[in-house]
C-alpha cells in the first residue's frame, strides 16, 4: 500500500561462505539497486535457537557485516542495521501476540521439524514457538511489502499475511470509517476522486485486479494525503476498514544453486563450504580434492559431469565455452579432472579477490562498520516509529 519496500534479515551464524553468496548476497546487492531496501541482523532470531550460548553471537554479529559489505551490500543504497537496536521490533511482537491464535503458530510447519531437526537442543521454549510472529514484526513494522526468502521461510510469510488480515480486520474499524473515507476521496481532487471511485467499482462489482492495482498506484502518487486517509482509501478499496498493515509478499529470484564440496547443499553443518575469507591456498586444495564422477578411476577413463560436483561448479562459474570444453573432455577422456577443475578454481579465487581486500579495509578499522551500523539503526528507527505510531492508536495506546 506504500511504496515497493524489502527487507530481508539474517542469523548471524559465523563467516559466510559461498553458498550466501550466491544464494543471497548476490540478491540483496540486485535488490538493493531497485528498491528501498533494509538489512538486518537477527540477533533475536538466533537465541530463539541458540539461547544457551550466547557468547557465538556477539563475535558473529560483526564478521556477518563485514562479509555483506564485501559481498557488495551497499549502505549507502540500503539500510542495516541490528535487529536488537530497533527495540521497537519487540513492542510489536508483544503487541501482535495478544491476538495471534495459539494454533496458528502450533501449525507453522517448521515448528516441529526444526524441532525433531535439533533434537539436542530443548526447543520447547516460548521464544521458539514464537518465532514466526518475531519474524511477522520484523517485516510488518516497515511495511514491507516484498521479502526475499527461500523456499524453507515461504509458511513464515503466509503465516505473516494472514497475521496482517487479522490485524486489520481487528483494529482498522473506526467510528464513521465510510463518511471518513468519502471525505478523504473529496481531498483527492475533482478528477482523481471520479477515477478513484471507478476503479473501485469495477473492482468490487467485477472483481477487476487491474482497477485494484491501478487504483492502488493512483493512491501511491498522492504526496499530500495525511497518512491516516491514505489507510482509509486503500482500506476502502478492498473492504470496511483502515489497512493498517500490509500484506508481504514473498520476492521470489531466481539464484544459482551453489552446492558444497561433496554436491549435497552447501552448509557449515555439512563441513563442505567455502567460506568467503578462505585462503587462496586452501581454496586450491578443497576443489582439487574435491570428489568427481567415481567413474572416472583412471584419466583413461570417460565420466558423465551429470553425476560429478565440479559440473555444478562451472554452472554457477563458468562460460559456455568453458562448459563445452569440460562436457567433452570429460566424456572423452580428453582432459583429467584436475585439469577440469582449474578454471573453477581461478574463477572462484577471482571473484573472492575483491571481498577479501575490502574485509581487510574493514578490519583495520573497526569503527567504520560500527558507524555504519548506527547510522542504520538510527534510520530503522525512524521507520519502525512511523509505524508504530498508528499501531499503539489502534489499539488503544496512544494517550499522552
Ligand atoms: N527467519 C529467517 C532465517 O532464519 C531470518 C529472518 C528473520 C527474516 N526475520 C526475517 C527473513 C524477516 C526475512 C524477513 O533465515
Ligand atoms: Fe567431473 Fe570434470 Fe572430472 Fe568430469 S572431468 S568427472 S566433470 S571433474
Amino acid at each position: 500500500m506504500f511504496a515497493d519496500r524489502v527487507l530481508s534479515g539474517m542469523r548471524p551464524t559465523g563467516s559466510l561462505h559461498l553458498g550466501h553468496y550466491h544464494g543471497v548476497l548476490k540478491n540483496w546487492v540486485k535488490l538493493q539497486q531497485q528498491y528501498e531496501c533494509l538489512f538486518f541482523v537477527a540477533d533475536w532470531h538466533a537465541l530463539t535457537t541458540h539461547y544457551d550460548t550466547p557468547e557465538i553471537i556477539e563475535q558473529n554479529v560483526w564478521d556477518m557485516v563485514i562479509d555483506w559489505l564485501a559481498a557488495g551490500v551497499d549502505p549507502s543504497q540500503a539500510i542495516l542495521f541490528i535487529q536488537s537496536k530497533v527495540p521497537a521490533h519487540a513492542e510489536l511482537y508483544l503487541l501482535l501476540s495478544m491476538m495471534t491464535p495459539l494454533g496458528w503458530l502450533e501449525r507453522v510447519p517448521t515448528y516441529k521439524d526444526q524441532q525433531e531437526k535439533l533434537s539436542e537442543k530443548d526447543l520447547s521454549t516460548y521464544g521458539f514457538l514464537g518465532y514466526p510472529l518475531l519474524q511477522s514484526a520484523d517485516i510488518l513494522i516497515y511495511r514491507a511489502n516484498r521479502v526475499p526468502v527461500g523456499e524453507d521461510q515461504a509458511p513464515h510469510l503466509e503465516f505473516t499475511r494472514e497475521i496482517s488480515r487479522r490485524f486489520n480486520h481487528i483494529y482498522g474499524k473506526e467510528v464513521g470509517f465510510e463518511e471518513k473515507a468519502e471525505l478523504a476521496i473529496k481531498k483527492l481532487g475533482s478528477k482523481k476522486s471520479k477515477l478513484y471511485v471507478e476503479l473501485r467499482n469495477l473492482y468490487q462489482e467485477q472483481g477487476d485486479e487491474n482497477a485494484l492495482e491501478e487504483a492502488q498506484s493512483l493512491l501511491n502518487e498522492q504526496q499530500n494525503l495525511s497518512l491516516g486517509d491514505r489507510e482509509r482509501l486503500f482500506g476502502y478499496l478492498e473492504g470496511g476498514g483502515k489497512m493498517i498493515l500490509t500484506e508481504p509478499e514473498t520476492l521470489l529470484t531466481e539464484t544459482a544453486k551453489m552446492p558444497g564440496l561433496d554436491g549435497q547443499k552447501m552448509s557449515k553443518s555439512y563441513n563442505n563450504t567455502i567460506s568467503l575469507r578462505e585462503d587462496p591456498e586452501i581454496i586450491r586444495k578443497k576443489i582439487r580434492t574435491m570428489p568427481t564422477d567415481p567413474a572416472r578411476v583412471r584419466r583413461s577413463d570417460p565420466g558423465d559431469p551429470a553425476r560429478c560436483p565440479v559440473w555444478q561448479f562451472h554452472l554457477v562459474y563458468s562460460d559456455e565455452a568453458t562448459r563445452e570444453w569440460a562436457q567433452r573432455g570429460c566424456r572423452n577422456a580428453e582432459i583429467g579432472c584436475l585439469d577440469c577443475k582449474a578454471p573453477v578454481i581461478d574463477a572462484i579465487l577471482a571473484e573472492q579477490a575483491p571481498m577479501v581486500e575490502r574485509i581487510m579495509k574493514y578490519e583495520e578499522d573497526p569503527t567504520l562498520v560500527r558507524n555504519i551500523i548506527a547510522d542504520g539503526c538510527e534510520k530503522a528507527n525512524k521507520l519502525a516509529e512511523e509505524t508504530m505510531r498508528d499501531i499503539r492508536e489502534a489499539m488503544g495506546l496512544s494517550y499522552s
